[in-house]
C-alpha cells in the first residue's frame, strides 16, 4: 500500500486537476527509450521480472505472492489509477520487447505529491543504470507531471537505494512503517525532496 509523504502540501483545485491531466495524458516515451504504459499483455513479462527475489524482495509496494493472478490485478489497478490521474505503471522494454524494468509512480494530486518505486532486472543492476534512470525520473515527476514533493522509502538494509536516493538530493527524514500488500509491515528509511530543492540543485 503506497503511503503519501509525511509532509502535507495542499494543492489548489486547478493545480490538482493539472496534475491529474498530466498523469492521464503524458507520453511516457518522453521518460526514455523503451518506456511504455503497462497493460495486460505485459503480465507474463512482469511475472518473470518480479518473480526474481533480487528484483522484488526489497520492494514493499508489490502484489504478494507474485503470480499471474496477482500481477494481472496489479496491472489492472494501475490502469484504473492512470485513468483517474493518480498513478502510472511504466515499463522498460528491452530491444527484444521483454520487460527489463518498471517504475511505479503513485500520485496524490490534491497534495501535489508523489512516490516512486521501481527495479531493473538483476543482470542490469549495479551498472549505474538505476541511479541515472531514477534521477531522470525524479526530474520528470517534478517538471512533466507537475508534482512539488516526492517521498521515498527503502528497506533499512537497502544501502544501494539509500545511496542512490541521497545522491539525488533527497533529505533523510527518519523511518516509517511501510505496509505490504499482504498486510505485513516493513520498517523503512524515509526521505523527501521538494521541487524547489530539485530546481536549486539543477539550477533551473
Ligand atoms: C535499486 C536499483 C533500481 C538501483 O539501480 P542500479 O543500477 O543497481 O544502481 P546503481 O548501479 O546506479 O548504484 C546506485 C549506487 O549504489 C551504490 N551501491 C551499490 N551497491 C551498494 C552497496 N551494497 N552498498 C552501498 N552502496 C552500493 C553504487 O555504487 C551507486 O553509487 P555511486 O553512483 O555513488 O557509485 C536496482 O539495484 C534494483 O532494481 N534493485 C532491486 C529493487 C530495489 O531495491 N528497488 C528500490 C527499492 S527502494
Amino acid at each position: 500500500m503506497s503511503a503519501p509523504p509525511k509532509t502535507v502540501l495542499h494543492a489548489s483545485d486547478a493545480e490538482a486537476e493539472a496534475i491529474r491531466r498530466a498523469v492521464r495524458t503524458v507520453d511516457v516515451a518522453s521518460l526514455g527509450p523503451g518506456r511504455v504504459r503497462a497493460d495486460l499483455s505485459h503480465v507474463p513479462g512482469l511475472v518473470t521480472l518480479l518473480g526474481d527475489p533480487r528484483v522484488s524482495d526489497p520492494i514493499y509496494d508489490l502484489p504478494r505472492p507474485i503470480g499471474e493472478e496477482s500481477v494481472t490485478r496489479w496491472v489492472a489497478e494501475a490502469q484504473a489509477q492512470a485513468l483517474a490521474g493518480e498513478g502510472l505503471l511504466i515499463l522498460t522494454l528491452d530491444p527484444k520487447g521483454e520487460v527489463s524494468g518498471y517504475s511505479k509512480i503513485t500520485v496524490w494530486p490534491e497534495r501535489a505529491s508523489g512516490e516512486l518505486a521501481g527495479a531493473v532486472r538483476a543482470e542490469a543492476q549495479n551498472h549505474g543504470q538505476g541511479g541515472t534512470g531514477a534521477a531522470h525520473t525524479f526530474g520528470w515527476m517534478f517538471e512533466t507531471l507537475g508534482l512539488r514533493l516526492i517521498g521515498l522509502t527503502a528497506a533499512l538494509d537497502n544501502a544501494r537505494s539509500a545511496r542512490l536516493i541521497e545522491a539525488a538530493g533527497f533529505v533523510p527524514m527518519g523511518e516509517r512503517d511501510a505496509k505490504r500488500a499482504d498486510g505485513t509491515i516493513r520498517r523503512s528509511r524515509y526521505w523527501e525532496l521538494t521541487r524547489d530543492q530539485w530546481r536549486q540543485r539543477h539550477r533551473l
